[in-house]
């Protein structure tokens, strides 16, 4: 039973396999909506899609080991902090200025709804564009089920909920189905983390949509892996009974939510460490090494999240902050508590993917 060791799994699935969830004792049921996952006989969470798809991860992984290549990381100690921090979203709620705290997770919820334009990412001949063979590797399987799993879950699938949902639910559970500010989606593609930007070319060399394709993957990667400070402040917030209606079930919904995210980072980093051991074909009949490649877009990525963006996002949510503060009956003071639990943040000098340049 369970799967099997790493070493054992095959290297080659068919998409259903990909998108197999296995049996469930009990479904799970986030507020009143069927959601994804389920719970084993001894009542444990067991995340969607994953009979198949954990197991075939860990042989990629495993087999990247083999081959001496290494698996590359994204470093923790380069996600921003949250903000609100935890203490300053418990002061707001504890002084009953809950907008900005329903705001941060109802923002939350739609950036996991948008997660499923991964499945709408062109994918290229990568036969034909990488130099050494794919096959048996994440990457010859992103068209083939990885890519649409990971849609799923983000965003639901037919009748079931996916995280979109989960957060909703576990928001309303924790602080009693609050009024959702009309403004959230506008305001956040105005001027937040949803707003799109047109990318210039990093590597004019690369076949057009194979870069945009490997530029996508290091940005949805960056923002998986900070992503866990979200989850970790989401946990730790609406499982506190001191502001939490519903402290147990929204708690342990983050949680769940949480635990379906390691097979997302996982078969990212998988794939980009792939490319990263191979050689890309140029356009101009050339080559160039992808490992170049994958350095080059993860660096950009992750000096726009934790320099111009994190900046950015803390000055959006600021701005709706003093807005909902004016209700209060003191908002000077309510503001200079809640400022004087700020998390003070440096982003570190390097992301760990700086260009390569070879020795003087
Ligand atoms: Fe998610
Ligand atoms: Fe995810």
């Amino acid at each position: 039973m369970g799967a099997p060791a790493a070493s054992d799994a095959p290297l080659e699935y068919a998409v259903d396999e990909l998108l197999a969830d296995g049996p469930y004792e009990a479904p799970l049921v986030a507020g009143q909506v069927r959601c994804h996952g389920g719970f084993d006989a001894e009542g444990r969470y067991r995340s969607p899609r994953t009979l198949q798809r954990a197991p075939a991860i860990r042989a990629w992984q495993a087999q990247l080991a083999r081959d001496g290549h290494e698996l590359l990381a994204i470093d923790a100690a380069l996600m921003p902090p949250q903000y609100p921090n935890v203490e300053q979203a418990k002061l707001l709620l504890r002084e009953g200025v809950r907008d900005p705290v329903v705001r941060r997770l109802t923002i939350i919820s739609i950036v996991e709804g948008f997660g499923a334009i991964i499945r709408d990412v062109k994918v290229p001949d990568l036969a034909a564009l990488v130099v050494e063979p794919i096959e048996g590797t994440a990457l010859a399987h992103l068209r083939g089920g990885l890519f649409e799993a990971h849609a799923r879950d983000e965003a639901g699938y037919r009748d079931e909920g996916g995280h979109k949902q989960m957060w909703e639910a576990a928001r309303d559970l924790a602080l009693e189905n609050p009024r959702i500010p009309g403004d959230v989606l506008m305001r956040m593609l105005g001027q937040g983390p949803g707003r799109r930007r047109e990318r210039r070319r990093a590597l004019p060399r690369l076949d057009e949509a194979l870069e945009t394709m490997l530029a996508t993957m290091a940005q949805v990667l960056a923002v998986e892996v900070f992503a866990m400070g979200a989850f970790d402040w989401g946990e730790r917030l609406l499982s506190d009974p001191e502001v939490s209606a519903n402290p147990e079930a929204a708690g342990s919904l983050v949680s769940y939510i949480r635990s379906d995210e390691s097979p997302h980072v996982e078969y990212l980093r998988s794939a980009l460490s792939e490319v990263s051991a191979r050689s890309l074909r140029c356009v101009d009949g050339g080559t160039i090494p992808g490992r170049e490649a994958v350095r080059v877009l993860l660096h950009a990525t992750l000096r726009g999240l934790t320099r111009e963006r994190r900046e950015e996002q803390r000055q959006a949510i600021r701005e709706s902050l003093l807005d909902s503060m004016q209700a209060h009956a003191q908002p000077e003071s309510l503001l200079e508590r809640y400022d004087a639990l700020e998390s003070a943040w440096t982003p570190p000098a390097k992301t760990g993917f700086e260009p390569e340049t070879p020795e003087a």
